[in-house]
């Protein structure tokens, strides 16, 4: 499945009309970096449990939402950001193309994840998912998120809000994306929220601790990052052993939500972070 995803990524990239070969080369080293793929897998994998139908109709979802998620990566790791220089085990985009050609080819993968979602739109579905993609990824979720994320959070209920934002809401959308692709009830999709919520959560307090307990060549990017750039963390909050402690009770959560719902996937997942060095 990954294979599929990683060929027509590539292929979508590659059919882009007029596309400057330099911005194509800055967009393709971000894409082909590596990354673990659990976003776009999610979505296929939701869909592959829900619907009878094929999971290669809504590959091109699981692409775009790839997509997004590679250009804020791109982003976050520039200078005016979280400066940092390793992504995915190799040089970060700005460090390889320049500051200009990787916000370049950072708007040119969210356009061109946006240009994809329209053109799938064909029913109330198609319309729902690509909605709740934009709008999840823009200013009411993940742009937000990274936008509380640059002011030092100042209590744990503020970490919260930016972790739900800037990390769990494109988490959350992949699983309803899918979810309402496969033409699920609404009973469905609402578990599938719940437990997208926890595993966010779950998530970004796993990478806070590997921030601090990570090794950089299996995490592929910098250890203490967040420590260089001042940022409050679930780690920097409660310790370590206490943010375990957290994910634990968020990943519960999570698989307590779906309970009744037989998707491997998302015990295999829930399973990873529990247990992830990367
Ligand atoms: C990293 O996400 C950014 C966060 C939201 C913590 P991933 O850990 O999924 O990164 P890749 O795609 O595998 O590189
Ligand atoms: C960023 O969170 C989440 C995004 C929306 C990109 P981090 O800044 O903690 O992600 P990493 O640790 O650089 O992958
Ligand atoms: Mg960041
Ligand atoms: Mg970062
Ligand atoms: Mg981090």
């Amino acid at each position: 499945m990954i294979d599929k995803i990683n060929r027509r990524m590539n292929e979508l990239i590659d059919n882009m009309e007029g596309i400057h070969e330099n911005l194509k080369d800055s967009m393709k080293y971000s894409v082909n970096a590596g990354g673990k793929r659990l976003r776009p897998m999610l979505l296929l994998e939701v869909f592959k449990g829900l619907a009878d139908d094929d999971a290669d109709n809504v590959l091109d979802y699981a692409c775009a939402i790839e997509m997004i998620h590679t250009y804020s990566l791109i982003h976050d790791d520039l200078p005016a950001m979280d400066n940092d220089s390793l992504r995915r085990n190799k040089p970060t985009n700005h460090i390889v193309f320049g500051e200009d050609m990787a916000i370049l080819a950072g708007d040119a993968l969210l356009n061109t994840a946006m240009e994809i979602l329209i053109r799938l739109i064909e029913n109330e579905e198609t319309k729902k998912a690509s909605a709740l993609i934009a709008s999840s990824s823009g200013v009411s979720g993940m742009i937000s998120g990274q936008v509380y994320d640059m002011k030092k959070a100042e209590s744990v209920t503020e970490l919260e809000h930016i972790h739900r934002l800037k990390t769990g809401d494109l988490i959350k959308c992949a699983l309803v994306a899918g979810a309402v692709l496969a033409k699920a009830d609404s009973k469905t999709i609402e578990k599938l929220s719940l437990y997208g919520e926890n595993i966010g959560l779950a998530f970004q307090i796993r990478d806070d601790i590997l921030d601090v307990t990570g090794n950089e060549a299996v995490i592929g990017k910098p250890v203490h990052s967040d420590e260089k750039n001042n940022k409050s963390t679930y780690v920097s909050f409660y310790g370590i052993i206490e943010s375990e402690k957290i994910l634990q009770d968020k990943v519960r959560e999570a698989l307590k939500a779906i309970e009744g719902i037989s998707i491997p996937y998302l015990q295999t997942l829930a399973d990873f972070i529990t247990e992830s060095d990367r």
